[in-house]
């Protein structure tokens, strides 16, 4: 029996690497899904099998509610709240953690063993690590669902006090493993209240744009949590799982702080967007004035006798699920011979590959999805640029203004095509809430209105010219 249920581990831990692996590039993304999703059923059912007779059936209620979770949100939850969704896994998953700590430190506290040391350190580093990242993954899910201010929140002395809570955590870990446990009773509530307040407190001051990348920070936590917890209770299967969420997350932090030009340091400590807001572009702030607004015939005329179009989607396309229209006016257009294509942005959206998701939706072919790099120079000989929902990702105010909170950031060169047509609704800001002098350019047009209600009127107008 031991036998089998090592070798159904192995296969698990083989189709999460091979899964990993396959979500590389989206023709093999859903592949990849799923041979992960196979790998996690023969995960549970080789725990459940190793502790028939020991509690099997509060597994199985587990679960059977988790699953049920799991799937209400899959069918329920909106792409664009995807990243709160991870946010309260995440925590899920770092909470876990802990909970297993403290329910091993009770056990062995009410022994009279002392705590082997290499589970005492442990034990004590998933208790912290998972705590933190539990609370620090409630307050970013608050933050994104809107439940409370998505702004940095900031107060003087802030380093600090995280820096105090951050030491007295410190102090009494190297005290339990130096004493192999055996605290004053006070002393474990007291570590995990001290971890939970890091967590709240650690995240407070991050805000804007920089939300999904702490929240991929958080998840690289969780995983390292349930790594450890692993070696507490003697399990590979969660010393692995753990490691490849721990490095896939940590990896998925860096690839995203590059894109952004945003060092980690700065995420964690920038306060990004506490002074600047969400105000209108074109506000009392005295955002961009001289816009040029286009009607959807102007632009039809434009794409339907253009060579090379390029299409630029971003948050708003999401938020329009105007994916299928765009696919259509797409389809329109090749039909009277324009080259297509599309401009995908690392951090266009609010997750990692949310362009690209969205697109396979509509059945986009994978080869006219461009990258950045690979697109960029493709826009000084595009014709039009028709950038859909998008806008930080298009500012130039990254390359020239250095001044902008966004300045050094890697952009589409959107401005270097010969027309741009901006579909928003308003003359709003992005997720960063700074203003974009794309709007204001010469060649550039905006067309307002939800971006699926624009992208149909387009495809409307270009059929019947
Ligand atoms: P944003 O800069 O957020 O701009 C989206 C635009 O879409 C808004 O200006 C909004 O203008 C428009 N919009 C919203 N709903 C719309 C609708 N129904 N129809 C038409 N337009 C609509 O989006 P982006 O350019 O994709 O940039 C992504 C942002 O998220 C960046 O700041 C990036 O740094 C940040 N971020 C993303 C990630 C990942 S992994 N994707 C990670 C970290 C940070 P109106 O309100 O005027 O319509």
């Amino acid at each position: 029996m031991n036998v089998a249920i090592s070798l159904a581990d192995l296969v698990a831990i083989a189709l999460f690497i091979l899964g990993l692996h396959y979500l590389n590039a989206p023709p093999t993304a859903r592949l990849g899904n799923r041979l992960a999703a196979v790998g996690m059923l023969i995960a549970v059912i080789g725990v459940l099998v190793t502790t028939l007779g020991i509690g099997w059936w509060a597994i199985a209620i587990g679960v059977i509610l988790g699953g049920t979770i799991g799937v209400l949100a899959a069918v329920k939850v909106k792409m664009t709240a995807m990243p709160q969704m991870v946010a309260l896994y995440n925590g899920a998953g770092g909470g876990a953690a802990a909970l297993i700590s403290t329910v091993e430190y009770y056990v062995y506290a009410s022994g009279s063993n002392p705590i082997d040391p290499v589970i005492s350190v442990s034990l004590i580093l998933s208790a912290i690590i998972g705590a933190l990242s539990f609370a620090g993954s409630i307050i970013a899910f608050l933050k994104l669902q809107e439940l409370m201010t998505g702004r940095p929140i900031t107060y003087p002395g802030q380093q600090f006090v995280n820096g105090i809570l951050a030491l007295s955590a410190a102090t009494i870990a190297i005290w339990f493993v130096a004493t192999a446990g055996t605290l004053p009773v006070w002393a474990y509530p007291v570590l995990l209240v001290v971890a939970l307040a890091l967590g709240v407190l650690f995240v407070l001051p991050i805000g804007g744009a920089d939300m999904p990348v702490v929240i991929s920070l958080l998840n690289s936590f969780t995983g390292v949590a349930v790594a450890i917890t692993g070696f507490e209770i003697n399990s590979t299967l969660l010393i692995i799982c753990g490691a490849l969420v721990g490095a896939s997350g940590t990896l998925l932090t860096v690839l995203m702080g590059k894109a952004m030009n945003r060092p980690l340091t700065n995420v964690l400590f920038g306060a990004f967007g506490a002074a600047g807001g969400s105000e209108p572009a074109g506000g009392a702030g005295g955002g961009p004035q001289n816009v040029r607004s286009a009607s959807a015939d102007d632009v039809a005329v434009m794409l339907a006798y253009a060579q090379k179009v390029i299409f630029v989607p971003g948050y708003g396309m999401a938020v329009a699920q105007a994916q299928h229209s765009v696919k259509a006016l797409a389809d329109q257009l090749e039909k009277r011979g324009v080259k297509v294509a599309y401009a995908i942005h690392p951090v266009a959206g609010r997750m990692p590959g949310h362009m690209n998701v969205l697109l396979a939706e509509a059945n986009v072919p994978y080869p006219q999805l461009l990258d950045m790099e690979d697109v960029n120079p493709e826009f000084p000989t595009t014709d039009v640029a028709l950038v859909i929902g998008a806008n930080d990702v298009t500012n130039p105010a990254a390359r020239n203004v250095t001044s902008s909170p966004i300045y050094g950031m890697p952009i589409l060169d959107v401005d270097k095509a010969a027309n741009v047509v901006v579909l928003k609704r308003s003359m709003r800001s992005g997720f960063a809430g700074i203003e974009n002098p794309l709007y204001e350019m010469p060649n550039t047009s905006m067309l307002f209105g939800d971006a699926k209600a624009s992208v149909d009127a387009l495809t409307a107008a270009v059929k019947a010219l």
